[in-house]
């Protein structure tokens, strides 16, 4: 059965700002987050491509400089916000894996999948 994680104040992420939310996987524990961009929510779990670790060194710190990217804190790849297509760095050319975002009345519902 998938999980339906309900984002708190989601709904009011500025452009470009993101907000972390866990759910489960088997046993594990796991982390994603939501990005705003352009009046869309997008949701990625927080796993880089290039070693499957966690991509905030700093705690909810998923940008490049220029605000313009996704990027790992690692190895410094870089991932398009819209996409979350890989264009520079170790994994690049592959996808963050996406989340499904619903917005229902006031409450941002991220899907995850069994
Ligand atoms: S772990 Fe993300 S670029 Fe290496």
């Amino acid at each position: 059965m998938p999980q339906r994680i309900v984002v708190p104040n989601a709904a009011d992420l500025r452009d470009r700002e993101t907000v972390k939310f866990s759910f489960t996987d088997g046993e594990d524990r796991k982390e994603g987050f939501l990005i705003s961009r352009a009046g869309t929510l997008y949701a990625y779990r927080n796993e880089c491509r290039h070693i499957p670790m966690t991509m905030d060194w700093v705690e909810n710190r998923f940008l490049s400089r220029d605000r313009c990217y996704i990027q790992c804190a690692t190895h410094g790849a870089r991932f398009e916000i819209e996409s979350g297509l890989c264009v520079d760095g170790p994994p690049l050319g592959q996808h963050l894996r996406p989340l499904e975002v619903l917005v229902e009345g006031n409450d941002v519902v991220v899907v995850v999948p069994d």
